[in-house]
Formats: C-alpha cells, structure tokens, sequence
C-alpha cells in the first residue's frame, strides 16, 4: 500500500466514522474534533501548473475550498483537452491553471452536498469558466476566503492575476468540482482510465441526446448516424453512446480505424484516403439505405461541416436532418447548408448551465456503464512520465496533431519532487 492510499483509507475511516456518529446528536463534540481530523491532513498549498500564452510553468498555489454544491478532489490523474492550448490563446493576458478532467479521492465537500463523503473514488469535470456573479469579482470590495486567496509574484499584473481560475484548473493536486459534474467511478476503472472521461464524454453526450435529440434508448425503428471524427476522445465516446441508442454509426477516422471498428462504428471510411468530394461520394455510399438522419461532426474544421450538410440531404429519407458540430459555423458557411439541414454547436459547458440535471444523471450511467457487461470504454490513456511537469509537453502534441486516438493522461504522483 502505497502512503496516498493510506492517507485515503485513513481519511475514509474518519469520514464514516463521522458520518455514523452524527445521526447521534449527544456526540456533537465529538462530531467537529471528527469532521476536523477528516479535513486536517490537506495542506494549504499544492503544486499546480500555470498557463500563459507562451509558457505552462509549476508553481505554489493555495488549495481552493469547495462552495455549497461543490466538492475538493485530490487529484490521482488529470488529462488534456485541446481547449487547454487553445484557450489561452484566445483571452488577452490570459494567466490560469488550465485543465477540466480529473479523477481522485473526494477530499472535502462544500455545504449542501450529501452525496459524497471524504475518501470516495470520483472522476469530475470542473468549471471551464470561473467569472460567476456567486463570487461577487464585478463589485468594488469582494469577500473570499483567505484559503483561495494568495500573493501574485511581481512578474503578474493585478488583471493578469484577475484571470487566474485558481480552483477549478485540473493540473493541480486539487481541483474544486460541482458535485453534479462528479461521478463515482468503480474499483475496475483506473484514475488514468476514469480521467479520460469528464469533459469529452459530456461533449458526446450532449452531442447526441441534447443537440441531435436522440432518444437515450432505441424506438425500435433503426436510423442511422454520420460520425465526423469517430476516434477523437469525442468521437469515440459518441459512437459508444450511439451503438447504445440503437444506432447505425458511419464513422471516419484515420490510423485507429480498427479502434473504431472495436468500440462499434458498423462502417468506417478513411479521412486520410478520401479529401473533398472524394471524402463526400464515400460517405454518401456508406450511408446509402441507412436511415441517416443525423450527423454529428466532431472534427468541424476545413469546411466538414458544409461537406457532411450536403451528404445528409443526399442519403436522408427525405432530404432532412441535424449536424451537430464542435467548433463554429462562419456565416459564410451557414449560406451554404442545404434546406431541411437543421444546424447547432454542442458543448461540454452546457454541463454547467442548462444542461446540469441531464448530465449530472447522464455522469452516474455512465460511471455504472463502467463496470457493466458490455463496459464502457474509456480512451486508450497515454501516461506521460513526469507528472504535471509534462503538461507543456502534452498540449504541444495536441497542438501539433501528434495524438491518434488516445487521450494524454498525467499522474500527479510521478511529478518530480511530489510523493
Ligand atoms: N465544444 C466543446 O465543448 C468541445 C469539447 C471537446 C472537444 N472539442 C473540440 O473537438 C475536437 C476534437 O476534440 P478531441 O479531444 O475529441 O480530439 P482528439 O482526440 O485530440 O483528436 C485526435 C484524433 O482526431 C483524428 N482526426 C484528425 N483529423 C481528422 C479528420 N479530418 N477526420 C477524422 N478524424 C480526424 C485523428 O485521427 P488519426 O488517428 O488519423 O490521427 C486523431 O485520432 C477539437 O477541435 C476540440 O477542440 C470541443
């Protein structure tokens, strides 16, 4: 037994210990020396990795405390997301710790959530978005918590430091979660495993169920699904939920076809053999007398969107249906989607905001369908050996498109320095 998962199973023993003597209101001393000892082993300061513009560097930063509905996780493995290259080039002076897929112990819970008790294996998506009116930042004083707050070096300015998301970025040995967007995950699932799942499979089943409309279960008419990307993380999730839907999946994908073929896709046509008009009579023959009616592109770049918009009114029953994309649609390219073609972006943020309800459930089948016969399969997790100091190693693969159907997976653990 290693001393993390000692520390774990101690705190797990105390935490129950707790939960047990509180339903005795005669022990209520007794109740906070337990709930302090629980909580008393997470430090005040956690290594954490910042990113700039330019640059993803280690630093000291405070352990962030989880609001009401909220939870702290102590990270065991964290993955990468392309948002997390892309974003800081998007927001001027932009200076955060990046990064939404984490799994780990449930560390501390904030007020209201019952769900969870200290020392329970979760994965969790965290907030991509931390300018939420709750913390009051748009008002001349603001109250926080001397925990989440800390000293910025000389070298940040007060608006670069303004944009720093201390709690919520997942390269971090603790990472604050909605309790609503954690679920727990089965002692068959590995943390590498579980933290591959958070934010893609939220994109993918929002894809499916909520921008495409989908029914979760099949109706017993089977239609049929154009997959745009069906190795991405996203892609793969979305066939995987298709399959479970009762779908007919075309899928494309590239050097892990034969993945694709395992996690279910029916016919795959190769991106790298087909371009352009190529790429649309191939799908357009793979989904002649399929019942398509729906596309969900997860690639969305070089005009895919406009591509697989004309193969959808070519091979629909009657000329209509829906591509969900991921990215943007200029509008330029909206003049050029044919009638009947009905668009719309999904998004993981949607977890939370008007999505919450739909994925916090969506979140607890999914951890159920980890263990279920057949399982659901996370992403081939691709461990990087240092820990969160090959963050900048990892987005720069991600960035150079040099990740073929695996997820970059980091353990907190094999960071130099940390235990
Ligand atoms: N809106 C949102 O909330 C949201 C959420 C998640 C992701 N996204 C976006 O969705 C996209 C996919 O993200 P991800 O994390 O799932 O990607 P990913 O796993 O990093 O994607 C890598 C895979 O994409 C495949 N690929 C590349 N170009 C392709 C093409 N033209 N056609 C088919 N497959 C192609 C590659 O195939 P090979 O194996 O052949 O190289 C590779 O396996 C990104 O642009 C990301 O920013 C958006």
């Amino acid at each position: 037994m290693n001393h993390d998962d000692a520390h774990f199973i101690a705190q797990f023993i105390l935490a129950r210990a707790f939960h047990i003597i509180s339903s005795f209101s005669r022990f209520s001393i007794l109740n906070l020396k337990l709930e302090a000892m629980a909580t008393e082993n997470i430090p005040s300061t956690q290594i954490g990795v910042l990113s700039t513009k330019t640059s993803q560097t280690l630093q000291t930063f405070p352990v962030p405390s989880p609001g009401p509905g909220e939870v702290l996780i102590q990270n065991v493995a964290v993955a990468s997301n392309p948002k997390d290259w892309k974003v800081p080039l998007l927001i001027e002076n932009y200076s955060a710790i990046e990064g939404n897929d984490v799994a780990g112990y449930i560390a501390k819970v904030g007020e209201g959530v019952t769900e969870y008790k200290g020392g329970e294996r979760v994965a969790a998506f965290s907030r991509t978005r931390t300018l939420d009116s709750k913390y009051g930042a748009y008002a001349q004083y603001t109250v926080a918590a001397a925990a989440t707050t800390f000293p910025i070096p000389q070298s940040n300015s007060f608006e670069e430091a303004a944009t720093l998301p201390l709690a919520y970025g997942a390269y971090a040995q603790y990472t604050v979660a909605a309790a609503a967007t954690t679920f727990p995950i089965p002692q068959s699932t590995s943390f590498e495993e579980a933290a591959t799942l958070p934010l893609a499979v939220a994109t993918a089943f929002i894809g499916l169920h909520k921008g495409l409309g989908i029914p979760e279960k099949s109706s017993g008419e089977q239609k049929g699904i154009i997959i745009n990307g069906a190795m991405t993380s996203v892609g793969s999730y979305a066939v995987q939920l298709a399959k479970r839907a009762g779908l007919f999946v075309i899928g494309t994908a590239g050097s892990s076809k034969d993945y694709a073929k395992a996690l279910g896709t029916d016919v795959i046509v190769d991106y790298r053999e087909y371009k352009g008009e190529a790429l649309e009579s191939a799908l357009i023959e793979a989904a002649k007398g399929k019942n398509v009616q729906y596309v969900y592109d997860v690639v969305s770049e070089d005009g895919s969107i406009v591509l697989l918009s004309r193969v959808l009114s070519k091979v629909s029953p009657n000329g209509k249906g829906k591509v969900t994309y991921v990215l943007t649609l200029t509008e330029d390219e909206q003049k050029q989607i044919p009638q009947g073609i009905e668009t719309g972006r999904a998004g993981a943020g949607t977890a939370y905001g008007e999505d919450q309800e739909f994925a916090a459930r969506f979140y607890r089948q999914i951890g159920q369908w980890l263990a279920a016969s057949p399982p659901f399969k996370p992403n081939r997790a691709k461990v990087l050996p240092e820990g969160l100091a090959s963050v900048p190693k990892g987005l720069e693969l991600l960035r150079t498109g040099q990740v073929h159907g695996e997820k970059l997976v980091y353990r907190i653990a094999d960071t130099p320095g940390l235990k």
